[in-house]
């Protein structure tokens, strides 16, 4: 298939710690299998992590560490397109653009935005209106596909839902043509892309993995630092005699993330023998994880070593990423009145 034929998928990731389990079996895993038969575009979402970090020296450096982890687990710079958000300003003005067709009412609908009220957190406007950035992010690059964890699919709604009244209110068409198929000439609405078994990802508590509730165990690490992380996952007080359901069983349900049918059927036979206890599944898993992540880690390393080579690469993803930004910029400025750059 030409490039131009074969379907964009993209994503985003914030900056605001180093990715976690749920962000690479969420997002970075299904990512890196959509690079096959996609185009891919992924972004570090330093705009969006705005929203809560105040600390420059942090943002800088894990913007190049998610950008490293993203290669170090298998994205290949070359091929896909890897940027920082912020080096593509564009995605602020097509913000602004989506902003004035979005009604108040479903940016009060987002589950971030009721989440933070609930909790009586700071609602600062960069909450409310990070949907219509997020819409921005996608529908600036004509993406057909976007890998998320499921916490994110209300968002992808939103987008779709937006790049609607974009095409509507600007650009007076529907559209797609009489099959479906989209026009060309406005929005591109895409589709989310949930990869089942990891929808949500559990943390050590049970609740779902995220920075924010500390309950994380992050992609790299050493083997000690994963083993304390591993040992800390709750588990019932079933005595080690006891024969044990592994499907209620969190170490269980993240061990089959890293297995295949072969290898989850032999550790449930032996969760059911009995004799057989939660520190036993806690080392295999320690085991499959450290399996997985150790090659990766040790890239990781040698990535964030070389910060000039990164920087290279991030710039290149920028340049990239502009020439599809700007054209997809002109066509709303000319269906907005607003004149072309240039
Ligand atoms: P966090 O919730 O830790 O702040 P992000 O919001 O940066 O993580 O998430 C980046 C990507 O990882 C998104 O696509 C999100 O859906 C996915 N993701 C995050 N946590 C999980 C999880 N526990 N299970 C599945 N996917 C997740
Ligand atoms: N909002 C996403 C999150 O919190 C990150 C993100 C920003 C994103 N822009 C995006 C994901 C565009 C997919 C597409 O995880």
């Amino acid at each position: 298939m030409s490039s131009s034929t074969r379907r964009r998928s993209l994503s985003g990731i914030k900056p605001t710690g180093l990715p976690h389990w749920g962000n690479y079996f969420g997002m970075i895993e299904p990512a890196i299998g959509l690079a096959n038969d996609c185009e891919s575009f992924y972004f570090i979402a330093d705009y969006h992590a705005l929203t809560t970090v105040r600390d420059a020296e942090a943002l800088r450096r894990d913007s190049r560490g998610v950008a490293a982890t993203l290669i170090a687990c298998g994205l290949d710079p070359n091929d896909s397109v890897i940027w920082r958000q912020s080096d593509v300003p564009e995605v602020l003005e097509l913000t602004w653009m989506l902003s004035c067709v979005t009604g108040y009412g479903l940016m009060e609908r987002a589950h971030v935005f009721k989440d933070a009220r609930a909790h009586d957190r700071e609602v600062n406007f960069g909450v409310v209106s990070y949907p219509a950035l997020m819409a921005a992010d996608i529908l600036l690059f004509d993406s057909d596909v976007v890998p998320v964890g499921k916490d994110q699919v209300q968002h992808l709604e939103m987008a779709r839902d937006m790049a609607g009244y974009a095409n509507t209110q600007f650009f007076k068409t529907a559209g797609v043509d009489d099959e479906g198929m989209w026009d060309g000439r406005s929005l591109k609405r895409p589709a989310a892309w949930v990869q089942k078994q990891a929808a949500i990802v559990p943390g050590l508590d049970g609740q779902k993995m995220s920075k924010s509730y500390d309950n994380h165990i992050p992609v790299f690490a050493s083997k000690k630092q994963l083993r304390k992380r591993i040992m800390a996952i709750k588990t019932d007080s079933a005595p080690l005699e006891e024969p044990k359901d592994p499907t209620t069983c969190k170490v269980f349900e993240l061990y089959c993330l890293f297995t295949d049918q072969a290898q989850q059927d032999e550790l449930a036979a032996r969760y059911r023998a009995g004799g057989f206890g939660y520190g036993h599944a806690k080392l295999a898993l320690l085991d499959v994880a450290h399996e997985r992540f150790g090659p990766m880690h040790e890239r990781f390393e040698a990535l964030m070593a070389d910060q000039e080579r990164l920087e290279g690469i991030l710039q290149q993803g920028a340049d990239r990423a502009s020439v599809v930004a700007r054209g997809v910029i002109d066509r709303v400025r000319d269906a907005t009145g607003l004149p072309l750059r240039r």
